[in-house]
């Protein structure tokens, strides 16, 4: 009945955790958190307020992807691109992994999280490095949800320095021109030994990749909502993976 009156309106109904199939949870689940400058302008308060509220968004959605079996959650922060912002705002982002850690890390310890860097460290400052590091050592022995923060992360860098190792391999003879594979080049990324994500999400009503894992995007589902990224919650995130639970998966085949 109340399904009806929804549909009338136009508002779909979305899943609840426990309505999602369980046997088809996307194994790895990679997010374009984006929209928080414009969540804040909305509201009338500085940008800065926007990417503080968002972290509240990822500890939600950690614990929710944690709960609902996905393995491997990859979460684009800071890309090689976002250096051309004001240097407050580049200031203020890079604190965030400090804040973020310090009041969540012996939770996602306790929870059995492991924590991962997928970027590059030039540049990082050191405060957002040690805390960062401090986090994927003491996680490193955990075997619950893998929880990868892409941040100084660009696709296209990380294909050219790929590509620069296998030419310096090739040249030193260490490795064949045939036996460039695939594999060899998903091994050589940031990603290398994680498997392609299954399901990409990006908020704030942006269609487009923004250099985010093109490589390993070949083939992923994709999934987009004008939702800010701070309002982002649990109920649109099982609205995600139950669309894509019901989605044909077909690779080229038939
Ligand atoms: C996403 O929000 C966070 C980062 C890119 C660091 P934005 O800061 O891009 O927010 P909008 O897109 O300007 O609203
Ligand atoms: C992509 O968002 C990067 C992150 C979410 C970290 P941007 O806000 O930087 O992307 P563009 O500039 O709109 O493409
Ligand atoms: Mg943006």
């Amino acid at each position: 009945m109340i399904k009806r009156l929804w549909a009338k309106l136009g508002i779909s109904s979305t899943p609840k955790a426990s309505s999602l199939p369980a046997d088809n949870v996307p194994q790895h689940v990679a997010i374009i958190m984006d929209g928080n400058g414009r969540w804040a302008k909305k509201r009338g308060l500085p940008r800065m307020a926007g990417h503080h509220s968002g972290m509240k968004t990822v500890k939600r959605i950690t614990i929710a992807a944690d709960r609902l079996g996905v393995k491997y959650l990859t979460l684009y922060a800071f890309s090689t691109e976002n250096w051309k912002r004001p240097k407050a705002e580049v200031d203020f982002l890079m604190k965030l992994p400090q804040q973020f850690l310090d009041i969540e890390l012996d939770e996602l310890v306790a929870n059995n999280v492991q924590v991962r860097m997928m970027g590059s460290r030039e540049n990082l400052p050191s405060h957002t490095l040690s805390a960062l590091e401090e986090a994927i050592s003491k996680t490193a022995g955990n075997t619950g949800l893998v929880l990868n923060f892409a941040l100084n992360y660009g696709s296209r860098m990380e294909m050219l320095d790929a590509v620069r190792g296998i030419a310096k391999d090739v040249r030193a003879g260490k490795l064949d021109i045939d036996a460039i594979t695939d594999q060899v080049m998903s091994d050589r990324l940031l990603s290398g030994g994680m498997p392609d994500p299954d399901l990409l999400i990006r908020t704030s009503g942006e269609l487009r990749l923004s250099n985010f894992m093109l490589w390993q995007l070949a083939y992923s589902e994709l999934w987009f909502t004008d939702v800010y990224w701070p309002e982002f919650t649990e109920k649109h995130f099982y609205e995600a993976i139950g669309q894509y639970q019901q989605r044909a998966r077909r690779y080229g085949g038939l």
